[in-house]
């Protein structure tokens, strides 16, 4: 008998957190659907966080992705600090978190985009957040950035679209269930950079949190730092497995489940070298509703949510990032009816 062999935290990352590989639907194969659903209703009911592997997205534009952060982060301060996408370190305080009581601010510098709309298009007209216009780094000082960028995000949006029916039979219901609903999705990004800094007590590279949307995609890297907080409340390192993209549920989907995908929480520590990271935050159309779903309700466990549409979630919840009120509970998103948004755009 060979001696026991001792599992490093590491090792137990590997194998807590679900490898799904999305080769076989993806090429279409009879039974794939119904297979893949199954572990990803596992996945999202035990744990909150999956890795994919044969997901399409080639690895070559997820490399090119990676080295334009580089590139970007690498601009004089006074560059970056121009542009109103541009959050620089030490700047912000995650004070919307509902897993820990965030008071020192976080490490990392971020560029946020968006999905990108033409200036005429009916949702930045109307003035909506998280729409537009996105503020893009100078051509000049980053030739083909632009280009190069929303070849990428068109491909995470195409992969996030291509997983809803898993979703949806994951959730019993029928798999175009969510047809319709993510037809212009409010995809937004954090395209990061976490310095390999000292932190103080309480702070973080991002401090811990759980995340608001649909779902989040974030292709690993090789630079460790992510951490997720397991059901028993260990925090659990993720490794990097080469070539995988990470997805987990975010609290508008845990929401529209009644609380059967999990929102788990996660934070970055910060790392012994830069660590750059890509996150896709894929989401439905500003208008798709959080009712939850009739799969997820029965009369032994009711509603627990009332019904939310996205842009009021999106709204309420970046509200809440700029409250600083510690100690108070969270109040609740408000509600269609409570909604100050209109019917249409
Ligand atoms: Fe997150």
């Amino acid at each position: 008998m060979s001696q026991a062999e001792v599992i490093l935290p590491e090792d137990l990352a590997q194998e807590e957190i679900p490898i799904l590989d999305l080769g076989p639907f993806l090429a279409g194969e009879e039974g794939a659907l119904e297979r893949l659903a199954t572990e990803l209703r596992h996945a999202q009911e035990d744990v909150g966080f999956y890795f994919i592997v044969n997901h399409g997205v080639p690895p070559e534009l997820i490399a090119r992705s990676q080295k334009n952060l580089r590139r970007f982060f690498a601009l004089p301060d006074d560059v970056k600090r121009a542009m109103p996408s541009y959050v620089p370190p030490k700047s912000t305080i995650y004070v919307s978190s509902t897993v820990n009581e965030n008071t020192k601010p976080d490490l990392n510098e971020m560029l946020r985009i968006v999905r990108e709309r033409p200036a005429d298009h009916p949702a930045i007209v109307a003035g909506l957040k998280s729409h537009g216009p996105n503020h893009w780094p100078d051509e000049d000082l980053l030739p083909g950035w632009k280009e190069e960028m929303l070849e990428y995000y068109q491909a995470m949006e195409d992969l996030g679209r291509s997983m809803l029916p898993l979703y949806a039979r994951a959730l019993d219901m029928p798999a175009d269930h969510f047809d319709g609903m993510f037809d212009d999705p409010v995809w937004t990004t954090r395209n990061q950079h976490y310095p390999a800094v000292e932190a103080e007590d309480n702070q973080f590279g991002i401090a811990p949190h759980r995340d608001h949307g649909f779902l989040t995609l974030l292709p690993v890297v090789d630079v460790p730092g992510l951490q997720i907080r397991t059901a028993d409340d260990r925090w659990l390192s993720v490794d990097n497995i080469e070539g995988a993209i990470i997805v987990n549920t975010g609290e508008f989907l845990n929401r529209w489940t009644n609380g059967r995908f999990m929102a788990t929480p996660h934070r970055v520590l910060p790392p012994q070298k830069d660590r750059y990271s890509l996150a896709f935050f894929y989401n439905p159309s500003w208008d798709a509703v959080a009712d939850p779903l009739p799969t997820c309700v029965s009369e032994d466990n009711p509603a627990r949510f009332k019904p939310v549409r996205f842009q009021d979630y999106r709204d309420w919840y970046l509200t809440q990032n700029y409250l600083h009120e510690g100690g108070e509970i969270r109040p609740e998103p408000p509600s269609i009816e409570e909604s100050e948004l209109p019917e249409t755009i």
